[in-house]
């Protein structure tokens, strides 16, 4: 079976061919081990982030000379185009540098109508984001379905949170001023768990893929999220902003679900902006002296 299944698909399977062929030099860098440089407190960059993306940027302008490229290492190529790729070249550095093989090459394409306000979202056409680990391939294009190696995925089915395995991530800039450890510690409580993998990108294709059932993060980036959030769309889930409002790529919000738990999750989040207090659970000076109590009752 192809990967594209027989669908006629217009710009994914020349991506795929870029996403594999950035994958593949991504795992020679990997299998070798990279020095890492620091673009900031504790935001990493490697000379693979650098190379893959400069392999992205002219592959792509020789498949598609017309379009643009927006790439997270400065690529600003071709930005009045009608069509606009969005490249993040290795979404999960901290992973990468680090040896824990979780990241991948993601690639989003947005068609912008001439017309279009500033500061308004065109539509996403096309994501392909390839695990070169995995050797995993998630492709969508509008009204074609979301594909993983050539066999069609769904959202899950699940219908609640407390029967759900979810996803976050946390920045690697400005972390003092992010509330998300209290969502963090509020969802760990209500679902089966919340997973961390470190590639925003990746877990948008797993809620595509029915393997998580949600995913949330603050402060993301348009070459995060977009191949990621067309994904999710063709699966059949639901993306939108905190509040359940409409999603914007340079959104500070993302909520992406299987649509099912979607209402479930937009209503915890409202409760907890508003003031909820969290479950409570112990605090580490609390568990301390349970612990000694106990240690003395068995002495
Ligand atoms: C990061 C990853 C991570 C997310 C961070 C992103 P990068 O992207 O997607 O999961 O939590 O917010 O910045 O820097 O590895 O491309
Ligand atoms: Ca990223
Ligand atoms: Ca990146």
């Amino acid at each position: 079976m192809s990967e594209t299944s027989g669908s006629n698909l217009q710009w994914v399977p020349k991506a795929s061919a870029i996403a594999r062929e950035a994958g593949a030099r991504l795992r020679e860098f990997f299998a070798h081990g990279v020095e890492t440089e620091y673009k900031g407190d504790v935001d990493i960059v490697t000379v693979a982030d650098r190379t893959a993306e400069k392999l992205i940027r002219e592959k792509l302008a020789e498949a598609f000379p017309e379009h643009g490229v927006y790439g997270e290492e400065g690529t600003r190529d071709r930005m009045e185009g009608e069509y606009r790729w969005y490249v993040d070249p290795l979404d999960g550095t901290t992973n990468f540098a680090h040896g824990f093989p979780q990241f991948c090459v993601s690639l989003g394409l947005e068609q912008r109508p001439a017309d279009l306000q500033h500061g308004q979202d065109g539509t996403l056409v096309a994501g392909v984001i390839y695990d070169p680990m995995r050797d995993e391939l998630f492709i969508a294009e509008r009204g074609h379905g979301s594909w993983l190696n050539g066999k069609p995925i769904h959202v899950s089915k699940t219908p609640d949170l407390a029967e759900s395995l979810v996803a976050t991530g946390f920045p690697s800039k400005k972390r003092h001023a992010s509330p998300n450890i209290h969502f963090y510690h509020e969802f760990t409580l209500r679902s089966h768990g919340v997973r961390r993998a470190g590639s925003a990108a990746l877990d948008l294709a797993y809620v595509a893929a029915g393997r998580l059932e949600a995913f949330w993060e603050f402060n993301l980036n348009p070459w995060d999220t977009a191949a990621g959030i067309l994904l999710v769309e063709e699966a059949g889930g639901r993306v939108t902003d905190f509040a359940g409002g409409h999603f914007q790529l340079n959104s500070n919000e993302i909520l992406a679900s299987n649509g099912l738990i979607h209402y479930e999750l937009v209503g915890l989040f409202k409760d907890l902006f508003t003031g909820r207090d969290l479950t409570p659970i112990p605090t580490a000076k609390e568990f301390a002296e349970l612990r000694a109590a106990r240690a003395a009752v068995i002495a």
